[in-house]
């Protein structure tokens, strides 16, 4: 699903040279779930947005889906951001005047009509994240937990073969960050490939296999026995 060769991502801030990715190859098959760790300024989120199409690198190549990302213009990779991924972020990201279900049918809206069957899609989606009587509430009438399970459905209603998410329980107590997990092992189970960045051995645990990044490369890589 996902191919990297020696990507690489360089910041310039004032004179200091930041190799955020420094020549990564990566591949993710379908049907995995990868736990992306290492310490802070080591290149998980830029290597996220990269893989997300949220971010282009400066040099290397990038192929999702069997198609040379790297080599896209910006109307391309927006397209190919709506079509195959969703991304679920650390902050949730959610539009604070819009309900649970408006908020989840939201990646849909860019399309120029609602697609045929998408209501019932987001409605589906959010009572199977168990918010089916939160439909009508706004953010700020979710708990935390409730407010990243509305992300996590706006990142899936439009079916996307891949979720990217970083630091998805950055913000949840322990608790909710495992009913978050078991959210994910249950997609996963049903084939959904999952890369996540995470800070946690407890979070990466729930993965298939763990990437230790380490100065924007990575430094270590391990598939779980099954
Ligand atoms: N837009 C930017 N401009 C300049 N430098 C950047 C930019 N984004 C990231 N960096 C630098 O690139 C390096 C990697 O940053 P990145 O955000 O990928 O780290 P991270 O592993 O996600 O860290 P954290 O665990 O703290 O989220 C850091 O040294 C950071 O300062
Ligand atoms: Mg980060």
């Amino acid at each position: 699903m996902i191919a990297t060769q020696a990507l690489t991502r360089t910041f310039h801030v004032g004179d200091a040279t930041v190799h955020a990715l420094d020549a990564v190859d990566l591949e993710v098959h379908p049907g995995e779930f990868v736990a992306v760790m290492g310490p802070s300024g080591s290149g998980k989120s830029t290597l996220m947005n990269i893989l997300g199409c949220l971010d282009t690198p400066d040099a290397g190549e990038y192929r999702l889906l069997d198609e040379a990302v790297s080599e896209l213009d910006d109307e391309s990779l927006s397209r190919i951001r709506n079509a195959h991924i969703g991304f679920v972020f650390q902050s949730f990201h959610l539009l604070p005047r819009m309900s649970a279900l408006e908020n989840t049918l939201l990646p849909l809206r860019y399309a120029e009509s609602e697609p045929e069957g998408a209501r019932e899609r987001a409605h589906e989606l959010l009572a199977k994240l168990g918010l089916g009587d939160r439909l009508d509430h706004r953010p700020n009438q979710l708990s935390g937990g409730q407010r990243q399970r509305v992300a996590i459905a706006r990142a899936l209603v439009s079916t996307p073969p891949l979720l990217l998410a970083d630091e998805p329980t950055g913000n949840l107590d322990s608790r909710t960050s495992d009913e978050i997990m078991q959210l994910f092992t249950g997609l996963n189970a049903e084939g959904q490939t999952i890369v996540m960045v995470t800070h946690e051995d407890e979070i990466a645990a729930y993965a298939s296999r763990v990437i230790h990044m380490r100065d924007g490369k990575i430094e270590r890589d391990h598939v779980k026995a099954a």
